[in-house]
This record gives C-alpha cells, structure tokens and sequence, in this order.
C-alpha cells in the first residue's frame, strides 16, 4: 500500500494536472481534498487536451476519481464534466463525498457582490462561489451532497437558509430574487443525477488503504493560497497544504509514503496580493507567453516572476515534501540569465522566512541568485544529463537550497516530455 500526495508550492497553476497524471499511474483512488471548480487542470494525452476543473486528473488514466468532504462542489459543473468526459469516450468512474458541501446559487451571487464591495482591496476570486460556500460550512449553513437525495431534508434546510441570503442580497443591493421552488428541484435534479456517485468515501478510502490499495491525493491551487498559510487575506478559502487532505479526505498522516511538492521553474499567480519576485519587465512578458499563462477557469492573464525559493521552502518546511517536482523548466530556453530568489530584504534586514503579515510581504524586496541562462532543451531529452549544462545548474541549485531531492522534471507539457531523475 502506497499512500501519495501531490501539492503546489506556489501560488497554483504549477502544472499538477500532468504530474498527477503522471503518478496516478499504480493509483487505485485518485483524491481531490479540498477547493472546488476554482481549479483547473490540463492534461495532454497525445492530440487529447483535457481540462478538469472538479473532477480528479487522475479518471483520465482510467483510475477511480474520488471527490472528498473538504471539497465544495458545484452539481452543475461537475455533471457538465462527467458528459464532457463522457463523450470524448472515457466513462469516468467517480465516488463523491456525503459530506462535501454544495455550492448553491446565492453562493455565486455572493462571491460577485462581495468582491465588487471591496473595491480596490478585492482577492480577485474566480467569483465561483468558494468563498461564500466554505464561509457557509464553517457557519453551519451548508448544503451537503447527502442533503441532495433527501428532499425532505433539503426542502427544511433551504426554507431556513434562504431567508437570510435574501435579506443579505438586500444589504448589497441586489435585486434578485431566491426562488426556492425552482432551487430546490433544480439541486434535487443534480441529486437524482449524482445519486450513483455519493458514497462515504471516507470509509471507501480507509478501507482501500487496509486492502493494501495504493492512494494518489490530488492537491489544488498551492501553499501560498492556504487559507492559513498563504498570504492572507489574498488566498481562497481551503487547505491547500498537506495538512488539508487529512481533514478534506479522511485519511490519517500514518499512512503517508511520499509528499511531492511541485515547484513550476518560475512562478505565477493570478487574482490580486502580493507576489514579490513579480517581473514588469520584458522578462515577465517573455514568461507569460512562452508559458501559455493564461488562467485555465477564468482566462485571466498570470502575473509572472522568477522562482522564489523563500516561498519554496516555506512550502516544503509545512508539508514536509519529500520530492520535488520540478515543471515547465523549458519556458526558460533562451534566456541569457536566470534569477532564483533566495532570501527577502525586509526593511533593510536579510529575511530566509515568508512573513505572516500581508503590509511585510508587501515590503519584502527578493535578493537573487543569478544563474547563466540557456539555449534549448532538446525535448527529446530523457535524462537528467540530456540538459544543456546550465539548466542542469540551475536544479542542482534548487536542489541544493531546498535540501529535497527532484524526482522528476517535465520540459513540455506531453506526458513523454518528462526526465526522471
Ligand atoms: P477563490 O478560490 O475563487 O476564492 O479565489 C481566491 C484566490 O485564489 C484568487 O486570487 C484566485 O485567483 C486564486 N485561485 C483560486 N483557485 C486557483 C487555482 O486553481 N490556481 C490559481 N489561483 C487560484
């Protein structure tokens, strides 16, 4: 039995979709734990472009996709994927927690006024209604998939939670109006639909592992959007961390093998706060479209940075990666140098740590290590020694900084274009 987690290390968009692909190969489950369709995952099989926003990467391999409690979904979505899938000819086998939470219409709305309000000082959400949803939760107002196939149950609990959400429409000046007839058979649609898939996939999960099953958990965004972790109030709303799939699926840190950290060779994020190795310069644009950064679910632009060991470690230190993952390291062919930032300047001191408070962040100027940049990675190339000398230089210097050994790179974005190491 192997127990595997992959996270991100960054803002997100660290390209997990290939590397869960990529270990979901002797995986049994493939776990998502936390977030909802805010994600957005592309995987390349041959001329097949696949983006899975809900469901788990790892059904594309013809693995069973598990969506657990700490997810919040949207039926809408989720069911618009499974025909998607349904149609390009892979049926996907899928288990859906009790317990995860619903995301509801008002949840949506809400998430829009809310950051309209804010102003100047909004996160910048992917206005999906996560937020809203996993406010709900915590609050004890939440939907859960369960409630879905009970109607009695759920037609109690919207003739409870609509009320308030119409009366907090009101304090945001929005006119429109919670029609909860047409909610509730709407969401009892989904639930008929969904019924197959609804399971406790805690006890699913747990019962796999004692049957020696092997387990690969699929993180979503990274740790620097952890609720708790990341740069606050600039993150969503969940765990991203390793940690989160603990409580997000129900499976105890005992059982844990490997925690692939995957580090993208640059880094990105979109929506707003700070990212303190943020380039303005032609470099950032050369990134941004040699990358393809362009956000998966919203299409907005990424902002663009060198790589930020800072962040790295501080990702690596709260989810104890094992390995490192290291991925689009063929965006940077063609740069006559390469910066990697290796500390923060705060206030005119040298800072090896991520501050927690977001007005320090702010400050922090990167200091940089500068690297001799190189001309093409042969996409050919299967091992670690096929690389140009200087980008061989440059994981070795990831490796050396961050004390975790890279178990793979990838150099495009087609499953064959990956060296392990
Ligand atoms: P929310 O998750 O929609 O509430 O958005 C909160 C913040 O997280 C915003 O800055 C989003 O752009 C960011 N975010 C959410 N999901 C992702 C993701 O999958 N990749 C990158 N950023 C994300």
């Amino acid at each position: 039995m192997v127990v595997n987690l992959v996270i991100g290390t960054q803002w997100g968009d660290e390209g997990k979709g290939k590397v869960v692909d990529y270990f979901s190969k002797d995986a049994y489950y493939v776990v998502r734990f936390q977030g909802g369709n805010n994600a957005g995952h592309t995987i390349k099989v041959g001329k097949e472009v696949y983006i899975l926003h809900i469901i788990p990467s790892g059904v594309i391999q013809g693995k069973i996709g598990l969506i657990g409690n700490g997810v919040v979904i949207d039926p809408e979505i989720l069911i618009s994927e499974i025909d998607q899938l349904t149609k390009k000819g892979i049926k996907p086998k899928i288990l859906i927690s009790d317990r995860a939470n619903i995301i509801m219409p008002y949840h949506k709305i809400l998430d829009g006024a809310e950051e309209n309000l804010l102003g100047n000082r909004k996160i910048g959400t992917t206005k999906r209604g996560i937020g809203p949803c996993y406010s709900d939760k915590i609050a004890r107002k939440g939907i859960r998939a369960i409630d879905l196939i009970d109607k009695a149950s759920l037609s109690e609990k919207l003739d409870n939670i609509i009320p308030i959400k119409q009366k907090i429409l009101e304090i945001y000046n929005i006119k429109e109006k919670l029609n909860k007839k047409k909610i509730l058979e709407k969401y009892l649609y989904y639930g008929a639909f969904l019924k197959k898939y609804i399971a406790s996939t805690h006890i699913e999960l747990n019962n796999a592992i004692k049957s020696g099953k092997n387990i690969l958990l699929e993180g979503a965004q990274g740790t620097m959007l952890d609720v708790d972790y990341g740069t606050y109030p600039y993150t969503t709303s969940s765990h991203t961390i390793a940690g989160g799939s603990v409580i997000g699926a129900g499976v105890s840190p005992k059982h844990f093998n490997e925690i692939i950290g995957i580090v993208k060779a640059y880094t990105t994020r979109v929506g707003e706060g700070p990212l303190p190795t943020e380039l303005f310069d032609k470099n950032g644009k050369y990134l941004q479209e040699k990358g393809h950064e362009f956000g998966t679910t919203t299409s907005r632009p990424r902002r663009c940075g060198w790589l930020d060991l800072v962040v790295v470690n501080h990702s690596c230190m709260i989810s104890g990666v094992t390995k490192l993952a290291i991925t689009k390291l063929d965006v940077l062919d063609g740069l006559d140098e390469v910066k990697i930032c290796i500390n923060y300047n705060l206030n005119g001191k040298k800072i090896d740590y991520f501050p927690s408070k977001i007005e320090d962040v702010e400050k922090c100027k990167p200091i940089y290590k500068k690297l001799k940049g190189w001309k093409k990675i042969d996409k050919k190339s299967s091992r670690f020694s096929d690389l140009p000398k200087e980008a061989q230089d440059y994981l070795k210097f990831i490796e050396k900084e961050v004390r975790v050994p890279i178990s793979i790179v990838s150099i495009g974005p087609g499953r064959k274009e990956t060296i392990e190491l």
